[in-house]
């Protein structure tokens, strides 16, 4: 006889708990009609060629104008961010918007010692080589020039109002939509960013933006104009054929 197949489960579940299985939101949650918005196809034909070309225009910018963004563009685009799907609607995401100059110059500083270190021995050589189309180094001016930073963090789980740990599934995914969402928002309203992943800063920005250790930093996107005598490398994006089969 075959042997039974041990499954592990995913987020395993707390046995020990009387009250494990409820919900974190609740199962009296009414179920509405939902409104489309009603669009003939023709406009969903001209509407997925008129975000196409929007969306092909954005590029990451690593020199941004000092010109300040209106807080309520910051609210909107972060506000759009939170629309994003989440496995089980556990929004597991914190957006955290950084304008102060000090606390701008604070990150600068820690990504800066860290970057320093990364290219020096963190990243294998092969890695250091592969950027270097993109002339970057562990020096970060638009840290402090971008009028606005947004750090993204990941929870990796939370507490709910009964004190029970809140388990946040597929949050990684989650986070990663939400962030695709944000940096839509950035092109459609007109500004830039630069989509970063500073190695091993996680702790130290962590801790200087009061985040709990619940919390992860995934990405760091200063935004705003670009420096008009910005340039971005001349890369070709791979053709539709090479990304999509259809079946
Ligand atoms: C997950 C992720 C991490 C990235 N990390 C960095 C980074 O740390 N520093 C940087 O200058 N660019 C970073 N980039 C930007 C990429 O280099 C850039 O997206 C890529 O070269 C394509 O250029 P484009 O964004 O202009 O299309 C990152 C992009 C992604 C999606």
């Amino acid at each position: 006889m075959e042997p039974a197949t041990i499954y592990e489960r995913e987020y395993p579940d707390d046995d020990d708990d009387p009250d494990f299985l409820i919900p974190a939101i609740s199962e009296d949650t009414p179920h509405i009609p939902y409104k489309p918005l009603k669009r003939p196809m023709n406009d969903v034909v001209q509407r997925s060629l008129d975000y196409y070309e929007l969306m092909s225009k954005r590029r990451t910018v690593r020199k941004f104008s000092t010109e300040p963004i209106p807080q309520e563009v910051l609210d909107n685009i972060v506000k759009t961010a939170g629309t994003a799907p989440s496995g089980a609607h556990t929004e597991p995401w914190t957006f955290v918007v950084v304008q102060d100059p000090s606390t701008k110059e604070a990150i600068r500083g820690i990504v800066e010692e860290e970057e320093e270190q990364n290219y020096a021995r963190r990243m294998s050589r092969q890695w250091v080589t592969d950027l270097k189309p993109f002339a970057t180094n562990h020096k970060k001016p638009y840290l402090s020039d971008a009028p606005a930073l947004i750090l993204v963090f990941r929870q990796m789980y939370s507490w709910r109002a009964d004190g029970k740990k809140r388990m946040h599934y597929y949050n990684e995914i989650s986070v990663a939509i939400a962030a695709g969402f944000l940096l839509a928002a950035i092109q459609y309203c007109g500004l830039v960013a630069l989509t970063s992943t500073p190695l091993n800063c996680n702790a130290r920005l962590r801790d200087l933006l009061s985040r709990p250790t619940n919390e992860r930093l995934e990405l760091l996107l200063p935004v705003g104009k670009p420096h008009e005598d910005t340039t971005v490398p001349d890369i070709k994006r791979k053709n539709l054929e090479e990304i999509m089969i259809n079946v």
